[in-house]
C-alpha cells in the first residue's frame, strides 16, 4: 500500500480510496504515539515541503512546518508576495520549478470559484505530490483530522454515529463551504449518518451534494438535508456547526454578510448541546466565533473537543506526507 501512495496528490479525500485512507489513520495513530513518547520519527530526512499560503492561517500553517521538522524535513512557508506569483507567474512555471526543487507543493487558495482550479492548476504541471491545504471547494486534511478524532472517541467501528453538521451564524466574515463539503462526502463513507443543516441561502454546491447522497447509498448510511439547526443536534453522537458563506447562492460580499446576519438564532448553546445523546462531543475545525456560532460554555465545556481535533492535523498530516512524499522507492 505504501509503494502505492508515494507521489499521490490529497486533493480531496473523494480521490482515495476506504483503504488508503485508513492506511493513513493507522499510520497517524503510530506516529501520534510515537510523537507522544518522544521516539524520533524522521521518515522524509532532507525532504522539502513547499507551502503557498494565499490566506492566513494558524493551524494548517504551524502543523505543515512542525510536522515536516518531526519527519526530519523542512516546510518553506511562502505567499504569493513572497513569489513572483505577485507579478503574475503563472501556476506552470510555479510548479514546474518548485517541484524541481523539493518534494511536496501545499497550497491554500480559497477564493470561491478560482482556488481549486489553482491548485489542479499545480498538480497537473507538479512532478511531486500536491497537498490541498484548502481551497473553496475542499479542505482534505481538516477532515482527515476530524474523523480521526471521531475513531479516538468513539472505536474504529463509526457505523451507525449520527454526525449532525449545522450553519451558525458568524457576520465578521464570509467563510468557504470547503468544511462543511468535505464533511459530507468523508463521513457517509466511514459508515456515519449525516444530516445537514442550513437556511436556505446557504445551500452546497449540487455536484458536492449529490456525490455525498451517493457515498451514503454505497455506504447504506443515511444523508438528509433540514433547514431546523435542532434537526442536527437532536440525538447526534457528534456536532459540527459552523458558519459558512452563502457563496452558491451569491458571490457579492455585502448582501453575504447581510444573510448571515439574517439568522442569528443559529448558535450553538447548551441548550442545543442538549439535544445532543449523552456522550455526544462538539467539534469545530477553528478559528470560532465565540458569541455567534458557539457559546464559551459550549466549546470551553465538558462535551468540546477542539483542542484534540486541531492537534490530530499534526499527526494526520504528517502520516500522509510520510505515504506520499517517502514510501517505498
Ligand atoms: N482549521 C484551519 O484550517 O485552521 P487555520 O485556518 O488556522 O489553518
Amino acid at each position: 500500500m505504501q509503494s502505492m501512495l508515494r507521489g499521490k496528490h490529497m486533493i480531496t479525500t473523494q480521490e482515495w480510496t476506504k483503504e488508503e485512507l485508513e492506511t493513513v489513520f493507522d499510520l497517524a495513530d503510530e506516529l501520534k504515539r510515537q510523537f507522544g513518547l518522544n521516539i524520533p520519527h524522521r521518515l522524509l530526512p532532507d525532504k522539502t515541503l513547499f507551502m503557498i499560503f494565499f490566506d492566513n492561517s494558524t493551524r494548517t500553517r504551524n502543523s505543515f512546518e512542525a510536522g515536516m521538522t518531526q519527519l526530519g524535513g523542512h516546510a518553506h512557508d511562502l505567499s504569493p508576495d513572497k513569489l513572483q506569483i505577485s507579478h503574475g507567474e503563472n501556476a506552470r512555471d510555479t510548479a514546474n520549478v518548485l517541484s524541481r526543487y523539493g518534494h511536496a507543493i501545499g497550497v491554500r487558495h480559497t477564493v470561491f470559484g478560482e482556488g481549486n482550479g489553482y491548485i489542479r492548476d499545480i498538480a497537473r504541471n507538479s512532478r511531486v505530490p500536491v497537498f490541498n491545504l484548502q481551497c473553496d471547494i475542499y479542505h482534505p486534511f481538516q477532515i482527515l483530522a476530524d474523523y480521526l478524532t471521531i475513531r479516538e472517541k468513539f472505536g474504529k467501528n463509526t457505523r451507525g454515529l449520527k454526525i449532525g453538521v449545522s450553519w451558525t451564524s458568524a457576520p465578521n466574515y464570509v467563510r468557504p463551504v470547503s468544511v462543511p463539503q468535505s464533511l459530507i462526502l468523508l463521513m457517509p463513507r466511514f459508515g456515519l449518518d449525516v444530516t445537514l443543516a442550513h437556511p436556505p441561502e446557504f445551500r452546497l454546491m449540487p455536484e458536492i451534494v449529490e456525490q455525498a447522497k451517493k457515498n451514503a447509498a454505497e455506504a447504506g448510511v443515511k444523508f438528509e438535508t433540514v433547514d431546523d439547526m435542532s434537526e442536527a443536534f437532536r440525538d447526534a453522537d457528534i456536532v459540527i456547526p459552523k458558519s459558512w458563506g452563502p457563496l452558491v447562492h451569491t458571490r457579492d460580499k455585502k448582501e453575504g454578510l447581510e444573510l448571515i446576519n439574517k439568522y442569528p438564532g443559529w448558535i450553538c448553546d447548551e441548550k442545543m448541546m442538549e439535544l445532543t445523546r449523552k456522550h455526544s462531543i462538539y467539534m469545530h475545525p477553528l478559528p470560532a466565533d465565540r458569541g455567534r456560532e458557539v457559546t464559551g460554555a459550549v466549546i470551553d465545556g465538558p462535551h468540546s473537543v477542539v483542542y484534540d481535533e486541531a492537534e490530530n492535523r499534526l499527526h494526520v498530516q504528517k502520516a500522509v506526507m510520510a505515504l506520499t512524499m517517502g514510501g517505498r522507492p
